[in-house]
């Protein structure tokens, strides 16, 4: 895994070789391959989606939440794997970008959503309703479709999208993917774009200072030398 703190043109954090040979191969593609053609993905209006204005959706893929589908979130392999992207180093590479990105290592609630873009599929501009958004992009080589570009809307960036690399950002950023093509028909046969999300947002409990999250509290505090040296 290869950390690329990016400042222009917006602050946020790349991330290269985000899973190993290894987890892709016995672990993460099987476990979306299974989603895919077992029917588990489901429309975009049981997903979550974000709306525009008049309530519109947005998106136009397939997905599904891990958390809705098992009773614990280990369960499943690959959201076992991104519960370990949490960690100090992380937090310290994203607020290499900015003390505003702190908020990160401030999380303390998770959900983890596999998205499957096919033909036609797309999602327009929009922002999260948490903190910070993960997104990590797979497809299967070689890649069959084009399109499904992944842009920051704000400032009109497009983010430089390799098989298996990640972006992690505030989610207040605008963000969308360009339509998704085909180049050789398929139907949930798992050759199209998958994004595999992790949303993070700090869960105030009811009484304040009561510690009410997923994470673990050992979590190293926040070290001024970590930040500001791109
Ligand atoms: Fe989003």
């Amino acid at each position: 895994m290869r950390f690329i703190p990016t400042l222009d043109p917006l602050p946020y954090l790349r991330v290269e070789d985000f899973f190993t040979k290894i987890q892709l191969e016995q672990q993460v593609f099987p476990e979306l391959e299974y989603y895919t053609r077992s029917g588990k993905l489901l429309p975009a209006t049981e997903t979550g989606s974000a709306r525009n204005a008049e309530g519109e959706i947005v998106k136009n893929n397939s997905g599904m939440f891990i958390e809705a589908t098992y009773r614990e979130s280990k369960s499943s392999s690959i959201a076992t794997i991104i519960n370990n992207f949490w960690n100090t180093d992380t937090c310290a590479a994203i607020e290499k970008t900015g003390p505003w990105n702190r908020g990160f290592r401030q999380s303390n609630s998770t959900a983890t959503l596999i998205s499957y873009y096919q033909e036609g599929d797309y999602y327009l501009p929009h922002l999260d309703d948490v903190q910070f958004t993960l997104l990590v992009w797979v497809w299967k080589e070689p890649k069959n479709f084009s399109g499904g570009e992944f842009m920051f809307n704000d400032v009109s960036h497009t983010v430089p999208m390799k098989n298996n690399s990640a972006v992690l950002f505030p989610s207040c950023y605008s963000h969308s993917v360009n339509r998704v093509s085909m180049n050789t028909p398929s139907l949930n046969d798992g050759t199209g774009r998958y994004c595999i999300s992790r949303f993070y947002w700090i869960h105030q409990a009811t009484e304040m200072f009561t510690y009410n999250g997923t994470h673990p509290k050992d979590m190293t505090p926040v070290n001024l030398s970590d930040s500001f040296n791109v």
